[in-house]
């Protein structure tokens, strides 16, 4: 049931807040993170991993890669990500040392349960994020952390990639806990960062209309650029991900540092830039290199969309259009900037009379390798 809703997507843009929201419930008590679903290893267990690969397709490998900046900024453990059908076909150096974490919102998809039964065989310990209860991948997996996202029928995900990035920052507070890197009040700092999203999720609901005319304005365009740097780089791809999916454009993602490095012959005049741009409070290096990323596209005649904290006003000299999102900790933002992004894609699908819940040649779930 739409609810009321024009698609199933519409309706599950909007339900972020309480994916979220869902997903931190009975996870932290009392200002503690404690995830149950994760004795089933034993804090001893965890405290001895050493490596953590994290494996998924689409969205869920997004995921992975936003989560992969905070798990080793907070519980000092190497993160890799990769995608199921690359792990599965390479020999991975895999010991008992080594966790995989899986993530899958269906919990069906086939390239990634074969990823984690290669692993188990091989001795790691796994740890499935699923949003489907009793899936398979959970199952096969010895412990599962599942997203209360509610389920996601359209089929290009939304609510379940900030519920499973949720899930995978709770798993990260879990581990810094229990191996000790991060202080009590540490942890607490970002679980407060961590609960105060809901209501951060629904005040970026807010750009929808001025979203619908960016995109209406921009129906025929052929090809978009998305571009990122650190935690916005994932965003970035994740971004362009949604338009190709939805809307059947040309759209490529990059690290905004690699933009010297090829993807700046690409900029001619006219083309669409969207940018994430990470907060100046946090790191004005940082923020710097991203705006003069931006100048540089500006000089050869892109049109920049900028995605940018409330008054950071460093980017109105050189984007066409600021789109707001509230303030948040840097490793929280991708939170929040992905949400413009799926709107945009949304609206541009239905601008242009495309099916946005059923994309052509796409499923739900991918059951076959
Ligand atoms: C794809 C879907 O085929 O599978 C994507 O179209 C999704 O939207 C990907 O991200 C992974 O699915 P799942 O269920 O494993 O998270």
């Amino acid at each position: 049931d739409k609810g009321g809703w024009p698609s199933f997507m519409a309706k599950e843009v909007t339900e972020q807040p309480d994916a979220v929201a869902n997903t931190i419930r009975g996870r932290i008590v009392d200002g503690v993170v404690d995830v149950p679903e994760l004795t089933a290893f034993g804090d001893e267990a965890l405290s001895a991993i050493r490596r953590v690969i994290i494996i998924g397709c689409g969205t869920a490998a997004y995921a992975g890669l936003v989560a992969k900046y905070a798990i080793e900024n907070w519980a000092g453990v190497p993160v890799e990500v990769e995608l199921s059908h690359e792990f599965r076909y390479r020999d991975p150096v895999i010991s008992d040392d080594t966790l995989i974490v899986s993530i899958s919102q269906s919990g069906e998809t086939m390239d990634t349960l074969m990823a984690v039964k290669y692993a188990r065989e091989a001795g790691a310990r796994t740890l499935s994020i699923c949003n489907t209860q009793g899936a398979t991948i959970p199952r096969e997996s010895d412990a599962a952390i599942y997203t209360h996202a509610g389920p996601e029928v359209a089929v290009a995900s939304t609510k379940a990639f900030v519920a499973q990035i949720t899930a995978l920052y709770l798993f990260g507070l879990h581990l810094a806990r229990v191996r000790g890197s991060l202080s009590a009040d540490q942890i607490g700092e970002q679980l407060a960062e961590l609960e105060a999203i809901p209501a951060k999720l629904s005040s970026v609901l807010g750009v929808g209309e001025s979203i619908r005319t960016l995109a209406h304005w921009m129906s025929d365009t052929r090809s978009v650029l998305f571009l990122g740097r650190h935690v916005g780089y994932p965003v970035a791809m994740e971004g362009a991900l949604k338009l190709k999916e939805l809307a059947y454009i040309h759209a490529e993602g990059f690290a905004a540092g690699e933009l010297k490095h090829g993807p700046i012959a690409l900029i001619e005049p006219g083309q669409p830039v969207f940018v994430i741009v990470p907060s100046p409070r946090h790191s004005a290096l940082l923020h710097a290199k991203v705006v003069s990323n931006i100048q540089e596209i500006r000089a050869r005649g892109a049109r920049v969309i900028a995605i940018a904290e409330e008054g950071d006003v460093a980017v109105l000299p050189f984007a066409d259009e600021v789109i707001r999102i509230p303030l948040a900790a840097p490793l929280f933002e991708p939170i929040l900037a992905v949400v413009p992004l799926q709107l945009f894609a949304m609206e541009l699908s239905t601008a242009k009379g495309l099916d946005v819940d059923q994309p052509r040649n796409l499923a739900k779930s991918v059951t076959v390798e």
